[in-house]
């Protein structure tokens, strides 16, 4: 009954349908969407914006969300007319192709930035804000769902707002969230959040009931996780860094419990966390964006004490495994504003073990996150920076080979570069792993090309060096050849000089 979950009653008459709820959009608006990694996301204003602007000509809105859309929201959005520019993290193919073609205009930034950017802005407030909530509270404040993300951000900006109530979702999602925003800058005091586990704000996202102007019922659930099950590479990726960990700890520099761990979006973060259910480690701690299966499993086999993220992205069953499980999780399980799960703050102070994957990396440490061939957007940056560069470790991982072989991940210089050389502790592929701590861009390179490069490049990759060291330099290069590898992939479908040849 969605009377019971809206318990401010004067606002049980702001029902309606979606498509009265969006006469509140106008083209040319800036919308603040909820939504992250495909959790807690609208799910039923992006449909009727598309019927709209199929009525009503191009919407041309800005949009922002937490991260990237599920339900497909992204590609219909792309394909609709509805979107001129998009911040700040999307995975869609449509909108992919959208964005580099140059119809949607794309600003790829940091998760935790956005909300300050807005901050920052105040006369450019978000025109309205859409949020999806599991209830309203007797005070008419918003109680989030499987995400907080930029949620309390946008409400906060917004001129209007509109809640999506899911009424798929269960109500007991109520008190897993901790709202907490930082003030504005001049004087703003520090974040007082010295353990994971800490909460430093509200159950829900403060608001004027005035100020919510439509609540639109919708019964789906998030879209599932699409993180495909570890396979041997990703295993491999996943030994080497359990290896290294227990190094760190027999070295003193670490003990069992480890630091909070980090671990991005994807398969091979995903497997990654998988294999740490297989190691020795306990009493482990997440400090998160994202909460995978693998971060369920590891809640499941006692070794991880508490999780704090974001959102929560998981496959249809272990949805299903929470919801029906919620009492079990609600003291070891807090979601948080992305502000505040990503902020370069708590990393640092917190001591992060950040594990992000990459497209790929350089002789140097030098990681190319977003960019295929240094031009085509692939996803964005999204919270890979916030960790990288205040992580305790900044761990970037990646299989060695792309397409069949024909691209090499380890290449002489990145074609684009989201995390320098600086921001970079340890690489690793399924070859191996190369701890570049306290070393120099020579070192670096003799263990990347030694340890992580498939053998199928080593030579071409260790010739590159050995000529570049002969020209001298501390970073050595030889900048007229720096980018070949991407212009034969681009001219003949390989990276191989061999192939090449032949061709
Ligand atoms: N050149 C060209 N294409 C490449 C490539 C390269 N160097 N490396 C990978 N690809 C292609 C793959 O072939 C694959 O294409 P396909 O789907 O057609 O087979 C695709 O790119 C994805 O590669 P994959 O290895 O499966 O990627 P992934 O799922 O591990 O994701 C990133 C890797 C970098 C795209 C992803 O982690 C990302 O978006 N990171 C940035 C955001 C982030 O790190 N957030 C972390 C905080 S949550």
């Amino acid at each position: 009954m969605w009377q019971q979950r809206i318990r401010l009653s004067s606002l049980h008459n702001k029902v309606m349908p979606a498509e009265q709820a969006v006469q509140f959009i106008q083209a040319g608006m800036t919308i603040g969407m909820s939504g992250f990694t495909r959790a807690g996301d609208s799910k039923a204003i992006p449909i009727a914006l598309a019927a709209k602007a199929a009525t009503q000509g191009p919407l041309n809105l800005t949009l922002f969300t937490g991260a990237s859309l599920g339900n497909n929201s992204d590609g219909l959005m792309a394909e609709s007319n509805v979107l001129a520019r998009r911040s700040p993290f999307q995975v869609d193919a449509t909108m992919r192709r959208a964005i580099n073609q140059g119809k949607v205009l794309f600003y790829d930034q940091h998760l935790s930035e956005l909300a300050e950017h807005l901050r920052a802005e105040p006369g450019k407030p978000i025109d309205v804000a859409v949020i999806e909530a599991v209830a309203i509270t007797e005070d008419g404040h918003i109680v989030p769902s499987t995400s907080v993300g930029n949620s309390a951000s946008f409400v906060a900006q917004a001129k209007q707002v509109i809640v999506e109530l899911n009424t798929a979702m269960p109500a007991e999602l109520e008190g897993f969230h901790d709202v907490y925003l930082p003030k504005k800058r001049p004087g703003r005091a520090p974040i007082p959040l010295t353990s994971v586990n800490q909460r430093l704000g509200t159950n829900a996202i403060a608001v004027d009931p005035e100020r919510i102007v439509a609540i639109v019922l919708t019964d789906t659930l998030d879209s599932p996780s699409t993180a495909t099950p570890p396979d041997s590479e990703t295993q491999s990726i996943a030994q080497h860094i359990v290896r290294f960990l227990e190094n760190e700890v027999a070295e003193g520099r670490l003990d069992h419990s480890l630091l909070p761990l980090q671990v991005g979006i994807g398969s091979i973060a995903n497997a990654v966390t998988q294999g740490l259910v297989e190691s020795d480690f306990k009493d482990l701690t997440m400090y998160s964006e994202v909460l995978q299966d693998s971060a369920f499993h590891l809640l499941e086999s006692g070794q991880l004490r508490f999780a704090s993220a974001s959102s929560i992205t998981v496959t249809a069953p272990m949805m299903q495994h929470f919801f029906s499980h919620l009492d079990q999780y609600r003291d070891r399980i807090v979601l948080r504003p992305q502000e505040i799960s990503n902020h370069p703050e708590i990393v640092r102070r917190l001591g992060i073990i950040a594990i992000n994957a990459a497209l790929e990396f350089d002789l140097y440490g030098n990681v190319n996150s977003t960019h295929v061939s240094g031009t085509k957007m692939m996803n964005g940056i999204g919270g890979s920076g916030d960790f990288a560069r205040n992580a305790h470790l900044s761990i970037f991982v990646t299989k060695s080979l792309a397409k069949g072989g024909a691209i090499s991940r380890v290449v002489p210089m990145v074609s684009h570069v989201d995390h320098c050389e600086h921001d970079v502790d340890i690489l690793v592929t399924e070859q191996g792993l190369a701890d570049l701590r306290g070393l120099a861009p020579r070192e670096r390179a003799e263990l990347v090309i030694q340890n992580c490069v498939h053998p199928d490049y080593q030579a071409a990759l260790q010739d590159y060096f050995e000529r570049a060291c002969q020209r001298g330099g501390h970073t050595p290069h030889l900048l007229e050849e720096a980018l070949s590898w991407h212009l034969r992939f681009e001219e003949h479908g390989s990276m191989h000089q061999q192939e090449t040849a032949k061709a």
